[in-house]
């Protein structure tokens, strides 16, 4: 086993582990992330090789980097002790090969000068190769903690000096973020989903390069293009045909071809999610969604409010055909609570998805009652996360599911929560909007 060190993103650092975590079990790694700590961005791992420390975070979005370790210190000086105490006899296989050195701050950082000064300090590697700013072989990396004093002032000397050669850098600083950004997506609208936290849902829910993802509410795509992201093949659909067929130019398909995956995108249908369409035996690997929770999402189903008033209607005939069959029929909606319809996303999620497969969404939750949250549970799905993302008035979290089968025999709370006071409490939330 080898250390490495693990550069991390201090964006949404509640959902840091559980990504490491998940990519981890995704790949088969075995890694003891035990000493991780929300406020710090790094990380110091045993890992059995390069090849695993690559395929473990080449994905990441919530990870920068990962290095192995060849010394820490509080300060320049005890840095260098420790790379020649622990990492001399590693300098003669690095002798001739072409280089490059980074020098990368966290809340702090070096003059140019500072940091050729501090490149200057290495000289006893003794690197005989060629520096190559451009696809060098090796890249030897410091990574420097500064702690700033207070907001207003800059600290002047790092807390923490890490030394390491550069493994694999991930996703995140690959440019996904950038790449996936909203404000340059073709089609994009009130309910599109931010696309870091849609990524971030993928990789908790194992979403994967082979694997069939569905998004049951689509909406304009955002999960469904993540999903695209690492590989899957994806499929969406949403009681809204408005909001899946798009405007013009602008629709889900010109998303998917603008990020050069079209053939990745199974499609999109209209269809009330509690009268599912697919048949029984299609494969859905993965379940990946943000259910309707407000006035905005409009959480409908088909059916009437007042069903006495339809009473006969089904037998009017426009043109000779029963008005119901025509192309342009538009079906009375009524509408649903919350609450029914997560447990309709959990029961359908147990019956659909492989053993280990997983369903992750969102929920939304009142957070201003210091009351405990109930989060939905099925018996047969295993509450792998609940991560939860602060706001102002309101939170929501992001809860991922695994499937554990028949035999799991898991706490199923849906009796409690079609308790009255219940639902008037838990799931009444558009006020917070
Ligand atoms: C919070 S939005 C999801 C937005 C989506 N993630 C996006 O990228 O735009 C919820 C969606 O659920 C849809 N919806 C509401 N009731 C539904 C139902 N019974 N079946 C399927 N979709 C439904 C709404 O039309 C809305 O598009």
């Amino acid at each position: 086993m080898k250390d490495y060190i693990v550069f991390l993103a201090q964006q949404h650092p509640a959902f840091r582990y559980a990504e490491l975590e998940t990519l981890a079990d995704l790949h088969n790694i075995k890694v003891d992330l035990s000493s991780h700590d929300e406020t710090i961005p790094f990380i110091i791992v045993q890992l059995e090789n390069d090849e695993i420390a690559k395929k473990w975070l080449q994905r990441a979005v919530l990870a920068k980097g990962i290095y192995e370790l060849w010394g820490v210190g509080s300060t320049e000086q005890q840095l260098h002790e420790d790379v020649k105490r622990r990492s001399s006899k590693k300098f003669p296989l690095y002798k001739n090969v072409t280089f490059k050195f980074d020098i990368i701050g966290y809340q702090g950082g070096k003059s140019n000068a500072e940091k050729i000064k501090m490149i200057e300090n290495f000289s006893y590697v003794e690197f005989e190769g060629k520096i190559r700013m451009k696809n060098p072989e090796e890249t030897f990396t410091v990574l420097e903690h500064y702690i700033p004093p207070s907001d207003h002032e800059a600290a002047k000397t790092p807390f923490k000096y890490y030394f390491g050669r550069q493994i694999e850098l991930t996703q995140r600083t690959n440019g996904i973020l950038e790449k996936y950004d909203l404000k340059k997506r073709r089609y994009i609208g009130t309910t599109t989903f931010e696309a870091e936290l849609s990524l971030i849902s993928c990789n908790l829910a194992q979403v994967d390069t082979g694997k069939i993802m569905y998004d049951p509410f689509a909406g304009t795509g955002s999960f469904l293009v993540a999903g695209s992201a690492f590989g899957a093949l994806t499929v969406g659909s949403d009681i809204d045909g408005r909001m899946i067929r798009g405007k013009g130019n602008n629709t889900i398909k010109a998303n998917f071809d603008q990020y050069g995956t079209s053939t990745l995108f199974m499609d999109v249908l209209t269809m009330d999610f509690t009268h599912n369409a697919f048949r029984k035996n299609m494969v859905i690997d993965t379940i990946v969604c943000d259910p309707p929770y407000g006035i905005r999402e409009g959480l409908k189903v088909l059916g009437a409010r007042n069903p006495e008033r339809f009473v006969g209607k089904e037998d009017v005939e426009i043109d000779g055909k029963k008005a119901y069959l025509l192309k342009d029929y538009i079906p009375t909606k009524k509408p649903y609570e919350l609450d029914s319809l997560l447990y309709d996303l959990l029961q359908f999620s147990s019956e659909r998805l492989p053993i280990g497969g997983r369903l992750a969404f969102w929920m939304p939750t009142a957070n201003d009652e210091y009351v405990p949250t109930l989060i939905p549970q099925h018996k047969n799905l295993e509450l792998k996360y609940h991560l939860v993302q602060e706001f102002n008035k309101w939170s929501r979290r992001l809860l991922v599911y695994i499937n554990r089968g028949g035999d799991f025999n898991g706490e199923d709370n849906r009796a409690a929560t079609s308790l009255p006071e219940f639902r008037k409490k838990y799931f009444k939330v558009s006020q917070y909007k």
